[in-house]
């Protein structure tokens, strides 16, 4: 296998919500290794855990057991800037709720992962950005506020964002849940593309069966375990 990116050994994942809610265990003792240039699908039923499982990969969430390893290191010895750099570099995330900036037009939107640490941005990467919003269908929205888009083009939205950095790394919970079947496709075509061209690794949760068979891998989260379909 090629190097790998990302691995999960032994995780568990327990949620304890405050006052007298049980615990909820999402993840015991999972497995995975995820190596450079792979695409996999993670399925499996609403509050399986795939959102978890995405943070934990994404390192936006820590285990309770075992080791998650980036680029075979483990995210919780690395310092909050060594932890923001990883993430800016490596890490592009299309979370399932979009998380647009609504006073921000969707160019601007785009563009914020750009602006980290930095006071503008380059003609280039503006270009870049609406080559791909132009890619997604969006050339004649780059104006809108995404309170005046629909759900399927806030998503498309997202999943620019999450590209705009050349990540390595593309994590997307459900990035096509809201699209109709051609928008989806064309989601679907773009991954493939930057997965096939590009050779950036997917991790995309997917409840669509013909997106999941587009990718090298599917993934399913099973009693607390992932299952290699
Ligand atoms: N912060 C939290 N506190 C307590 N329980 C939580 C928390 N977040 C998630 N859960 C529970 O953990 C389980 C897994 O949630 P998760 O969001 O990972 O599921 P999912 O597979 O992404 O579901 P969906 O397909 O509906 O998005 C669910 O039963 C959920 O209710
Ligand atoms: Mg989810």
């Amino acid at each position: 296998m090629a190097t790998p990116l990302l691995q999960l050994k032994q995780v568990s994942k327990v949620y304890r919500p405050p006052g007298d809610a049980p615990p909820v265990a999402v993840l015991i003792d999972a497995d995975m290794t995820v190596g450079r240039g792979e695409s996999v699908a993670i399925v499996g039923p609403s509050g399986s855990g795939k959102t978890t499982l995405l943070n934990l990969l994404g390192t936006l969430d820590i285990a309770d057991n075992g080791t998650v390893l980036v680029e075979e290191k483990d995210p919780c010895l690395l310092s909050e800037r060594q932890l923001a750099e990883l993430r800016r570099r490596l890490i592009g995330f299309v979370f399932q709720q979009h998380h647009l900036l609504p006073h921000c037009t969707v160019l601007e939107n785009v563009l914020v992962p750009v602006l980290a640490g930095r006071s503008g941005t380059d003609p280039e990467v503006e270009e870049r950005a609406m080559k791909l919003l132009a890619r997604v269908g969006l050339a004649d929205r780059v104006d809108h506020l995404p309170g005046r888009l629909s759900g399927g083009e806030r998503q498309r939205v997202a999943v620019v964002r999450a590209l705009i950095n050349r990540p390595a790394l593309l994590l997307a919970d459900e990035p096509t849940g809201a699209l109709d079947r051609e928008s989806a496709r064309e989601v679907g075509r773009l991954l493939a593309e930057l997965n096939g061209l590009d050779a950036v690794t997917l991790v995309v949760v997917t409840h669509s069966m013909e997106l999941a068979e587009q990718l090298g891998r599917v993934i399913e989260l099973k009693d607390r375990k992932l299952v290699e379909r």
